[in-house]
């Protein structure tokens, strides 16, 4: 069952996604070579706390940590660890999700550490133009496979593939809800969209052609991309308004 939510619902839906946005671009300035993934969620935590909020995904499923952290090949549900430190040319998702007063704010940015190469700057930077053509597809009325379909036709000319192990989801006062989303066209999404539905839209995106993803046998969480190329994610949760998408996951101020 896919819910819609009241307007009640919808305004702390809104403060919860903008604290998530904010949490993001607190940390930004911190995600810098040399820092360990444990640092930036140790950071992530703090904030969290401070704002009297909780972080969902410590111990969801068992999850041991605060935040996500996937760098380069692991394309989501990276663990962070004081081993893993960032290096020049690395690329980072950090997925944050917080829950005040009992609704969900989910959003993930890639951040670039110092000199990254240009292929996967534009892998990059066309993942969060993909997330973009995602939200501008959404409209009350229209089906929720417009969402995939626009991600797919941005994405297919460059060689790229769009991981279809993970998808987005409905979030609310649950971390995951129905409906599915695929970030792919597909009749499976063949779903109408109503006014106050919230769910997230979060491709990945890896730069070769297998769309193909390994979870790793050692800590049951870590994915990563089978034919080891990099992996870029960006995500928003977003409200189906009268108009279109409204972007909760952001701020003022935020550039994503
Ligand atoms: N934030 C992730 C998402 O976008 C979910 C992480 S679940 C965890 O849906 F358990 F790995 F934290
Ligand atoms: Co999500
Ligand atoms: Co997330």
């Amino acid at each position: 069952m896919i819910t819609i939510k009241n307007s009640k619902e919808i305004e702390k839906m809104r403060k919860a996604g903008k604290l998530a946005a904010q949490l993001l671009d607190d940390i930004e300035p911190f995600v810098q070579e040399g820092v360990s993934t444990l640092y930036l969620n140790d950071l992530c935590e703090e904030f969290t706390q401070k704002h009297g909020a909780i972080s969902a995904p410590l111990n969801y499923g068992g999850f041991p940590k605060s935040i996500c952290t996937s760098i380069n090949d692991v394309v989501c549900h990276g663990i962070p660890s004081e081993k893993d430190i960032l290096k020049d040319g690395d690329i980072i998702n950090v997925d944050v999700t917080v829950i005040l007063d009992g609704f969900y704010g989910d959003t993930s940015r890639t951040f670039m550490i110092g000199n990254v190469d240009e292929k996967t700057k534009s892998l990059v930077n066309r993942t969060k133009n993909a997330l973009y053509r995602g939200i501008d597809a959404v409209k009350p009325g229209k089906y929720l496979y417009e969402v995939g379909r626009a991600i797919e036709q941005y994405i297919s000319k460059f060689g790229y593939s769009i991981v279809r192990t993970y998808g987005g989801h409905g979030i609310g006062n649950n971390f995951h809800e129905e409906p599915h989303v695929l970030h792919h066209f597909s009749q499976e999404n063949k779903i109408r969209l109503r006014e106050g539905m919230t769910f997230t839209i979060e491709p990945m995106i890896n730069m070769e052609k297998s769309y193909g993803v390994v979870t790793s046998s050692i800590d049951g969480w870590t994915v990563t991309t089978a034919d080891g190329s990099t992996s870029a994610q960006f995500e928003h949760t977003i409200l189906v308004g009268s108009e279109g998408a409204e972007i909760l996951t952001k701020t003022a101020n935020s550039k994503n």
